[in-house]
């Protein structure tokens, strides 16, 4: 699998002492607000557990699923849940946690959703953040690193469901693309 990675891009340890940074923050910015950390599977698995041991006050976590859906549907900011959260989050302080953000429009749609169950606060925290493509602005109140436009894998990141559990993040050899691209033409990576 490691054959497959021409670059890493971010080390696994510099992912680890930025989200050991956030966590602090997080701990200092919501002292007894209890807050709900709201992550999307399944991209966010490494992300939220490394963060959820780096706060150090009381947490509740919770998660929602997004279904397979199309390029198309996701420009059109189309989103199908297929799983809701089990908290329920009328007057409480939410932190909305996603592993990368591209043009926004998925996040945009879920925050949309979330704001209308009516928290006591609602704040985005993302770990990868892609500027180059956003179409909608949103203000990340915690964020750990600015990504160049490039299709990136590991710490969660897939690429064909593969490659998520990567400890660092990397850029895929073209070998691997292009192998995909040839087999199922037009579907490669954005
Ligand atoms: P957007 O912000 O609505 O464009 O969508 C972001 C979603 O696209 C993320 O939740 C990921 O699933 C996916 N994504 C964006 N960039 C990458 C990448 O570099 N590698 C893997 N998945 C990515
Ligand atoms: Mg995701």
């Amino acid at each position: 699998m490691q054959a497959d990675v021409r670059e890493i891009v971010i080390s696994s340890e510099e992912i680890q002492r930025r989200v050991r940074e956030i966590g602090k923050q997080i701990s200092n910015d919501y002292v007894y607000k209890n807050p709900l950390l709201v992550g999307v599977l399944k991209g966010v698995l490494f992300f939220m557990a490394d963060l959820l041991r780096a706060i150090d006050i009381p947490v509740t976590v919770d998660f929602i699923a997004v279904s397979n859906y199309s390029a198309e549907a996701r420009n059109q900011g189309i989103v199908h849940l297929a799983k809701d959260l089990e908290t329920p989050l009328a007057g409480r302080h939410v932190i909305f946690i996603e592993d990368v953000i591209d043009t926004g429009l998925t996040l945009n749609y879920l925050l949309r959703n979330l704001r209308a169950r009516q928290p006591a606060s609602l704040e985005v925290c993302v770990l990868f953040n892609k500027p180059e493509h956003r179409l909608i602005n949103i203000p990340l109140k915690y964020k750990g690193f600015d990504l160049p436009d490039r299709f990136v894998v590991g710490y969660g990141l897939d690429y064909q469901e593969k490659y998520r559990n990567l400890p660092y993040i990397g850029l895929l050899d073209a070998r691997v693309l292009k192998e995909h691209t040839e087999n199922e033409k037009g579907r490669g990576p954005k």
